[in-house]
C-alpha cells in the first residue's frame, strides 16, 4: 500500500476544456463599432426589484439617475415590506487591508465567527469531530460535509417557511467536494494496482470512498438566534437537520425523466438516480425551496475503453462533458473498492460509466447522464425526495438565480456553465407566476421548472446580445446536427452544451455566479478567469471576453477575470435580446495595463466567483483566486453598481474593443472581509433582518480559528455581525 500525495484542492481545480467549437459570434458583425443604441433607455417595464422569498422588500434611494427603479413596486402582495432600508449612497466602512494571515479579517466594527465546521454532528448521540478522524464513514450521513459552498437562510416560523423570520431558520448549504487527504485517518490512501486497466490502476479503501461520498451534497441545519441576540447556534435535535449526499435517492423530473439516456441498472425506467454531486453555487426559488447545482461531477466518474459498444454520438456526448475513453475522473477512484465491501447494491460500480453489460439497464453507462442538473430541495419537508429539474439543462452548473417575479409573467432563471469557454443560459417557464404559489414546495417546482424554454446567450461584438432557444426541431437541433444528432428534447437537454454549440453561443471566461439587481433588474455574471483566452485558437478574444495578457513572462490569458452584465430588452426577463457591458475588470491595482476599472489597494481583487445582490441592491463579490494570493487571500467585497452603459467603449491591452461600465471608486467598491490563507470565500446569505451575513470558507490552508479547533484545517461557515447589533452596512446608510 502506498500513500500518494494529492493537491489540496485537486477536485475543485478540475476545470474542463472540452468545448471544441470555434463559436465566437454566430453572425457576421455588420458594424463592429456600431453606435450603441440605448435599447433599454427609460427602463420601461423594469418593475424589478421585489424579490420574494427570504428577500424582504426594501425601499431604495439612489443618486445614480432616474433610470434606477425603486424596489418594492408591483410585487408587494407577495411579501409585505418590512422596514425602510435603502441602498447606501457610498460605502463608509473601513476597507480591510490585503492579508495572507492564517486567520480571517473583517471590517472594523464587525465580528466574524465560525459555525458548522466539517464533521459537526447533525443528530444527537454522535461524537464531535476528532482530529484522529476515526469517526465512521457512515456517520457522515449525519454530519456537516466538506467544502461548504452555496447556501441560503430560510426564515422559519413554527414549522413553515417565513421569509421575514430571523430568530429561527434553516440554513441549507452545499458541500462541493472533499479534501481526501484530510478526511481519512489514513490520508489519501490508494493501493497501486499497476497491472489493471487504466481506470482501475488505483484501488481506494471502501470506507474512504463511503466517507467521501457522504461528505458531498447538501446539509440542512436548523439554527436558532443566540440568547444574547447576535448570531446563531445549531439546534442539535431537529427533525429538519439532514444530509442529502452523493448516495441519496433523487428523482429525475422534466423532459429527461424516463429517457433512454438515463436508464440504469438502479432504475431501468430512468426516473431516479442515487445522489447529487459537486454542489457548487446555490439559489432560492421564488416559492421558497432550495436550488442546488451540480458542477464538476465528471471528476467522480470513470470511463474505460468502451467505444465498441457505443455509437459515435454517445462517444461525442461523453467527450463534450469531459469524459474521454480511459478516463479515471479526478483521482477519487470511487468505482474501485471491491464489490463485496458494498453496503448497498453497486455502491461503487455505479461510478464507472463503462458499457460492460449487454444493455444499458444492466450497467451504469448512463449514470453520468443523471448528473449535471439544478436540483430542487424542500428543506421544510424532511421526507421529500429532491428533484433534478432537467428542463434547465445539463452542464457544469454554477448557481441559479431567478429574476424578480411578476404576477402573470413567466418565471426566469439565469445560470452559468463553469468551464473554460462554456456558456451562459436562462430558462423561461411556460407557467405564469402566481403569488399564491409561495410556500408551494416541490409542487410549485413541478409547475414552474418542468416545462419551459432553455436559452443560451450570444454576446455580439457591438454590445448587443440575443438568446437562442434550445428546442428540439428548431434551428437545426434535429437529426441533421453534425456532431451529435438530436432525436428529442431529452437529448437537447442532456447534451445542452452540444446544442448550444450548434446555436453559435458565445464562449465565455468560465461563467460562475449570476445575480439580478433588485434596483435595475440587470443581470450580473462573474467570469472568473480563463488562462486559454487569446492563447488557444479555439478561445479567441471577443468583445465580451476581451483580455489576454502575460504575467511574469508567462501567458495567462484572462488571468484575473471580470464581471459582465446585461439589461434585457424592455426590462422583460423573457425577452430574446439584451444590451451588455463589462461592469468591472478584476486586476491587481498596480497592474496598470489591466487595471481598467481603476481599482486601488482598498478594493482590488482577482477571480470573482460568488456574487449576490442583497435586497437593498448592495452587490457582494467573493473571490476564488490563485493569481493574486501572494498579495492577498480570497475575499468578500461590497459594491454599489450603476447600470449598463454608464461607462465608455474601451480597447484592451490585447487590442480588443469592448464596453466597460463606470470605473470604480472606494465609495462604490470596497473590501469587507479577507478569508484565511489558502481558502476560497464562497456561499453567501443574509438573514431577513439584515443582521447576520453568512459566508462559507472552503479549504483553508491551516487551522484557522478557535471554534474549528484541532489541527485539521476544516471548511466552515462564518457568521458576520455588527458589534453594535445593527444591520450589516448600517454605517453606510443615511439614517432618516
Ligand atoms: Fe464550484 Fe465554479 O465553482
Ligand atoms: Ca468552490
Ligand atoms: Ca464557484
Ligand atoms: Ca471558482
Amino acid at each position: 500500500m502506498t500513500q500518494t500525495s494529492q493537491p489540496k484542492n485537486f477536485a475543485h481545480e478540475m476545470i474542463e476544456d472540452s468545448n471544441p467549437t470555434n463559436n465566437l459570434d454566430f453572425q457576421t458583425v455588420i458594424s463592429r463599432r456600431l453606435q450603441r443604441r440605448s435599447l433599454l433607455k427609460g427602463g420601461a417595464g423594469l418593475t424589478a426589484a421585489a424579490f420574494f422569498g427570504a428577500l424582504p422588500l426594501v425601499g431604495c434611494q439612489s443618486d445614480e439617475g432616474d433610470n434606477l427603479i425603486p424596489a418594492g413596486g408591483d410585487n408587494q402582495a407577495a411579501v409585505p415590506a418590512s422596514g425602510s432600508l435603502s441602498r447606501p449612497e457610498a460605502l463608509k466602512f473601513n476597507a480591510v487591508a490585503h492579508s495572507t494571515a492564517a486567520q480571517m479579517s473583517v471590517a472594523k466594527g464587525y465580528s466574524a465567527e465560525i459555525i458548522l465546521p466539517l464533521g459537526t454532528p447533525l443528530m444527537p448521540g454522535l461524537e464531535d469531530w476528532r482530529d484522529d478522524r476515526l469517526q465512521s464513514a457512515e456517520s457522515f450521513e449525519w454530519r456537516v460535509g466538506d467544502n461548504h459552498d452555496g447556501m441560503w437562510f430560510f426564515g422559519k416560523q413554527g414549522s413553515s417557511y417565513h421569509p421575514k423570520a430571523s430568530d429561527n431558520g434553516l440554513l441549507v448549504m452545499n458541500h462541493e467536494y472533499v479534501n481526501s487527504e484530510e478526511l481519512s485517518p489514513f490520508g489519501y490512501k490508494v493501493l497501486d494496482n499497476n497491472n489493471a486497466a487504466p481506470i482501475f490502476q488505483k484501488r481506494r479503501l471502501a470506507s474512504d470512498v463511503r466517507r467521501e461520498v457522504n461528505c458531498h451534497g447538501v446539509c440542512v441545519a436548523e439554527l436558532q438566534k443566540r440568547s444574547h441576540g447576535r448570531g446563531y447556534e445549531l439546534v442539535p435535535v431537529s427533525k429538519y437537520n439532514r444530509r442529502i449526499t452523493s448516495s441519496t435517492v433523487t428523482q429525475l423530473s422534466g423532459p429527461v425523466a424516463g429517457s433512454d439516456w438515463v436508464k440504469t441498472k438502479f432504475d431501468p425506467t430512468g426516473h431516479q438516480t442515487r445522489g447529487i454531486n459537486n454542489n457548487c453555487g446555490a439559489g432560492l426559488s421564488p416559492w421558497g425551496t432550495y436550488l442546488t447545482t451540480e458542477e464538476n461531477f465528471v471528476g467522480v466518474f470513470a470511463r474505460g475503453q468502451d467505444d465498441s459498444k457505443l455509437t459515435a454520438a454517445q462517444n461525442y456526448g461523453r467527450a463534450r462533458y469531459g469524459a474521454n475513453p480511459n478516463f479515471a475522473g479526478n483521482g477519487y477512484f470511487w468505482h474501485t473498492p471491491a464489490a463485496g465491501e458494498a453496503i448497498f447494491e453497486d455502491e461503487f460500480s455505479r461510478w464507472d460509466m463503462t458499457a460492460v453489460a449487454a444493455n444499458a439497464t444492466e450497467d451504469y453507462r448512463n449514470n453520468f447522464n443523471t448528473f449535471g442538473y439544478i436540483t430542487e430541495i424542500d428543506p421544510f419537508d424532511p421526507r421529500s425526495v429532491s428533484k433534478k429539474r432537467t428542463a434547465l439543462g445539463r452542464f457544469a452548473h454554477e448557481n441559479c438565480a431567478y429574476a424578480p417575479v411578476v404576477e402573470g409573467k413567466p418565471v426566469v432563471f439565469y445560470m452559468g456553465d463553469d468551464a473554460r469557454g462554456e456558456y451562459i443560459y436562462k430558462f423561461v417557464s411556460s407557467a405564469l407566476w402566481s403569488n399564491k404559489d409561495i410556500g408551494g414546495g416541490l409542487k410549485a417546482g413541478d409547475k414552474y421548472m418542468d416545462k419551459g424554454t432553455l436559452y443560451v446567450a450570444v454576446f455580439h461584438e457591438d454590445g448587443r446580445g440575443e438568446w437562442r432557444a434550445l428546442v428540439y426541431g428548431q434551428n437545426s437541433l434535429d437529426s441533421t446536427n453534425s456532431e451529435l444528432p438530436f432525436y428529442g428534447q431529452d437529448e437537447v437537454l442532456i447534451f445542452a452544451r452540444a446544442a448550444a454549440d450548434a446555436l453559435g453561443a458565445t464562449k465565455m471566461d468560465r461563467p460562475e455566479w449570476v445575480s439580478v439587481s433588485p434596483i435595475t433588474g440587470e443581470v450580473y455574471v462573474t467570469l472568473t478567469n480563463n488562462k486559454y483566452r487569446g492563447e488557444k485558437s479555439d478561445q479567441p478574444l471577443s468583445a465580451s471576453n476581451p483580455r489576454s495578457y502575460h504575467v511574469g513572462g508567462k501567458a495567462r490569458g484572462n488571468n484575473n477575470g471580470h464581471i459582465i452584465r446585461w439589461a434585457e430588452t424592455g426590462g422583460d426577463h423573457a425577452a430574446t435580446s439584451f444590451e451588455w457591458d463589462i461592469y468591472l475588470f478584476a486586476a491587481p491595482y498596480d497592474l496598470a495595463a489591466e487595471n481598467l476599472s481603476a481599482l486601488t489597494a482598498k478594493n482590488d481583487f482577482s477571480s470573482p466567483d460568488g456574487l449576490y445582490f442583497d435586497p437593498r441592491g448592495v452587490l457582494w463579490i467573493q473571490t476564488d483566486d490563485g493569481a493574486y494570493t501572494d498579495t492577498s487571500s480570497c475575499m468578500l467585497l461590497a459594491a454599489l453598481p450603476g447600470k449598463v452603459n454608464d461607462g465608455a467603449p474601451i480597447t484592451t491591452s490585447a487590442n480588443q474593443a469592448s464596453f466597460m461600465g463606470k470605473t470604480a471608486s472606494e465609495d462604490t467598491i470596497k473590501r469587507f472581509f479577507v478569508g484565511p490563507k489558502g481558502c476560497e470565500v464562497t456561499g453567501i446569505t443574509l438573514t431577513p433582518d439584515f443582521k447576520t451575513l453568512f459566508v462559507n470558507i472552503q479549504h483553508p490552508e491551516e487551522s484557522w480559528g478557535a471554534v474549528a479547533g484541532g489541527s485539521t484545517p476544516r471548511s466552515a461557515t462564518v457568521m458576520i455581525t455588527k458589534d453594535d447589533g445593527d444591520v450589516i452596512l448600517a454605517e453606510s446608510v443615511n439614517q432618516a
